[in-house]
């Protein structure tokens, strides 16, 4: 049995707003690398006995390739919900990709999948890298303030707007809208409950109506490629809705944090700051993506009774996959504490364990990553940090910054 603190729970969102539980995962992985975690009454959705926590590399992508054992569907990849969720509103989750199965899932993704081709990202990044240049420049003028609202959110939404072709008029209700649908654990944001679904219907709405649109008169863009014709071979309107819906979430927390932590190691680490001015490593992004670890966590559901390192599971249980901890397992990286932008190989699990869901967006994401640094290398050299701790996001499965206090120098 390991030693934790009584009721230690490893999706307590006050865990999260105080630091990663790194120092526990290790305890885990030397003792008992698959351990359940009895979860607090109320904050399961579906279920809410407990889990297994997952943290071992290995494991982790054994579970994540075998989506016949380890099921998505039974329940959504969240593990703890915000208390006031409501079953209806965890039922509804199902619809989008992350959380369906084959043959749903292979039909969905074969088609979602043609927006992401190496071609159609790179077609993106003229646009996007005069995007970094404009929005470093905007901070520059500043002097000093909080990176986080200055610099890393707005790419990551820049980037999903241009994918879906969102007219220049349109960007910033979408934005709103898709800033209220995350971080619904902290208080701060007080995003409630309703604030939160009334967000998500207006985001469906909005790609509800593009769809219908570009199905009328069909454009050269990704929208009118995914809908075109009803029908086996493409999306329905309201299934684009929700692909729309997963993107806010999917591609905007979590490259969001990606950038804030990067930068916060790289003013923690500065001889890896001067490392990357003079040199830009390729291995950089991934080595951001594996420090931060943006998705602390998603879960699976055992469709059989199974055996996973050494214990015995049941089916129906639900498996936690700790992407943190398998970013830290010393089995696999050396030295995982030391943030090394010229790591490689790196395996890292930060966008996922393998397997027919791991993340659409890693290209976009990496070259959004690649962006801002280079931008960031050539427009302010000299960024230090001022003023306090990065002040952390509260939430059950996200490794966020809310604020970051910097002197663009
Ligand atoms: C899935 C992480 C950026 C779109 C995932 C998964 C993770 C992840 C852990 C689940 C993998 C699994 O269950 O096996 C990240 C991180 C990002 C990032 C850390 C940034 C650093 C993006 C971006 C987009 C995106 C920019 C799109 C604009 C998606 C989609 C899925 C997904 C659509 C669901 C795929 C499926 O179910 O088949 N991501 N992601 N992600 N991500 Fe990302």
């Amino acid at each position: 049995c390991p030693a934790l603190p009584d009721g230690f729970d490893f999706t307590d969102p006050d865990v999260y707003e105080q630091r990663v539980p790194l120092p526990e995962f290790a305890l885990l992985r030397e003792t008992a690398p698959v351990w359940w975690n009895p979860q607090p009454p109320g904050t399961g959705g579906f279920e809410d006995d407990g889990y297994w926590v997952v943290t071992r590399h290995a494991d982790v992508k054994e579970v994540s390739t075998h989506p016949e054992i380890y099921s998505s569907n039974l329940n959504t990849a969240v593990i703890r919900f915000a208390d006031y969720m409501k079953r209806e509103q965890i039922e509804v989750q199902r619809l989008i990709m992350l959380n369906m199965d084959p043959p749903e899932h292979t039909r969905v993704r074969g088609i979602v999948q043609r927006g992401f081709t190496p071609r159609a990202i790179r077609a993106l990044e003229e646009a996007l890298r005069a995007r970094a240049t404009r929005i470093v420049e905007g901070a520059k003028e500043r002097g000093t303030g909080d990176f986080v609202t200055d610099i890393a959110v707005e790419l990551p939404l820049q980037a999903i707007a241009e994918l879906i072709g969102v007219p220049q008029e349109d960007r910033a209700r979408i934005f709103d809208w898709s800033n209220k649908m995350v971080a619904y654990d902290d208080p701060e944001y007080a995003i409630t409950e309703k604030v939160g679904t009334d967000s998500a219907a207006e985001l469906i709405g909005y790609a509800m109506t593009m769809a219908e649109a570009r199905k009328e008169c069909p454009a050269k863009d990704i929208v009118s490629r995914l809908v075109a014709a009803e029908g086996e071979g493409n999306l329905s309107s309201d299934e684009f809705g929700f692909f729309v819906i997963l993107l806010a979430v999917a591609g905007n927390e979590t490259t969001r944090n990606a950038i804030s932590h990067g930068m916060h190691a790289f003013l923690t680490h500065p001889e890896q700051w001067e490392l990357f001015k003079r040199e830009r490593p390729e291995t950089t992004a991934e080595e951001i993506v594996r420090w931060a670890t943006p998705v602390v966590s998603f879960q699976r559901t055992a469709t059989q009774d199974t055996e996973l390192g050494g214990r015995k599971i049941k089916a129906g249980q639900r498996v936690g996959l700790f992407y943190s901890s398998a970013n830290n397992d010393p089995e696999i990286f050396d030295s995982p504490e030391v943030f090394d932008i010229t790591r490689d190989p790196n395996p890292h699990l930060g966008f996922g364990g393998g397997g027919p869901h791991f993340c659409l967006g890693k290209n976009l994401a990496v070259v959004e990553i690649n962006l801002i640094f280079n931008a960031i290398a050539d427009a302010l050299p000299d960024i230090s940090l001022e003023g306090p701790d990065p002040r952390r996001l509260r939430s059950a499965w996200i490794n966020g910054i809310k604020e970051l206090r910097v002197n663009y120098g």
